[in-house]
């Protein structure tokens, strides 16, 4: 087999208390990549559809993350002869902060690694795929391309050395997305956030962060909802989006658990028990984003379970 298509998910990073450790898979939207494996050495990007994306390779997620995974299995097996050549369908807008430049990068490793026969493990993949992520926002962070790859709900315990664990999802939940088509970039929304932090703001995030695991795996939604509250990053990022209070405020008051920036933004989010009160939220997002004069997508979307796929070409 030397062609695959690929479906990979986007993905919500930091869950509001969790920044840069804790993210989630969605269903839906998904990018969808053709790859194929050839004897002819070199990585190129044949076509894309649904975006650009920079022609300098340095600068190109997909490159670097499938370039880093290529000088690995090229030192273990000692093959110069193989290449790949992609076709990238774009539904994750990129910069809309639910993981587009994620889904590229762990999409086209994962790929990469079956066409390769599977010569490496789930961990060695997250750390190729983050070398995409390293280009993207400047920090080779792991909170969307470990729940892209693993599927679910993911905790990046450790960096140094990297060490990621998937969490328990509650069968009834459910994500609402909007994204206002405002572009912020995850290097200036990491910029602008604190070095250092008070300890009475510390105690509070691991506090909520313990709490909201422990809510995860005991199924408790209010506990849950209590949990998402981020005393760090969030009021520092909030004035870069437009209407952020509202939404959180509206969405909670018809019975969202809670949510917040997804990832560094523009996109927010909003967590629910079932897809009726989901779908809920999902409306009044719409119908506070209509007032503005702003463009903007929203999704209503299961946990992805399974993380990015492959099927044959058909
Ligand atoms: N944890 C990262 C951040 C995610 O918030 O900067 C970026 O998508």
């Amino acid at each position: 087999m030397n062609s695959i298509k690929i479906f990979s998910p986007a993905t919500v990073a930091n869950l509001v208390c969790g920044f840069d450790v804790i993210g989630l898979a969605l269903d839906f939207p998904k990018d969808e990549i053709f790859l194929s494996k050839s004897n002819r050495p070199g990585i190129r990007i044949n076509k894309i559809y649904g975006t650009s994306l920079p022609n300098d390779p340095k600068k190109n997620v997909v490159f670097n993350a499938l370039q880093s995974l290529l000088r690995k299995y090229q030192q273990k097996k000692e093959k110069n002869n193989i290449g790949f050549e992609i076709e990238l369908i774009k539904n994750i807008h990129p910069g809309s902060g639910i993981g587009s430049s994620a889904a590229s990068s762990a999409g086209v490793v994962y790929g990469a690694n079956v066409l390769l026969g599977n010569p490496f493990n789930t961990m060695q993949l997250i750390r190729f795929a983050m070398e995409g992520e390293r280009v993207a926002s400047g920090t080779a962070h792991a909170d969307n391309v470990a729940p892209a790859i693993m599927g679910g709900m993911t905790l990046v315990r450790s960096y140094k050395p990297l060490d990621i664990t998937k969490l328990h999802t509650p069968k009834e939940l459910w994500v609402s997305i909007i994204h206002p088509q405002i572009e912020i970039k995850t290097s200036d929304a990491r910029e602008i956030l604190k070095k250092k932090i008070l300890m009475t703001d510390a105690i509070q995030q691991w506090g909520n962060i313990g709490a909201l695991v422990a809510g995860l795996y005991q199924e408790n939604y209010r506990l849950i909802s209590r949990s998402l509250e981020d005393v760090i990053v969030e009021p520092i990022r909030a004035v870069l989006i437009p209407a952020f209070y509202e939404l959180k405020i509206k969405c909670k008051e018809i019975g969202a658990l809670g949510g917040g920036i997804s990832g560094s933004g523009p996109s927010v989010f909003m967590l629910s028990r079932g897809t009726y009160v989901a779908q809920k939220v999902t409306e009044m997002m719409n119908r506070i984003y209509s007032t503005l004069k702003v463009d903007y997508k929203t999704y209503t979307s299961p946990i992805n379970q399974q993380g990015v796929k492959w099927s044959e070409i058909e």
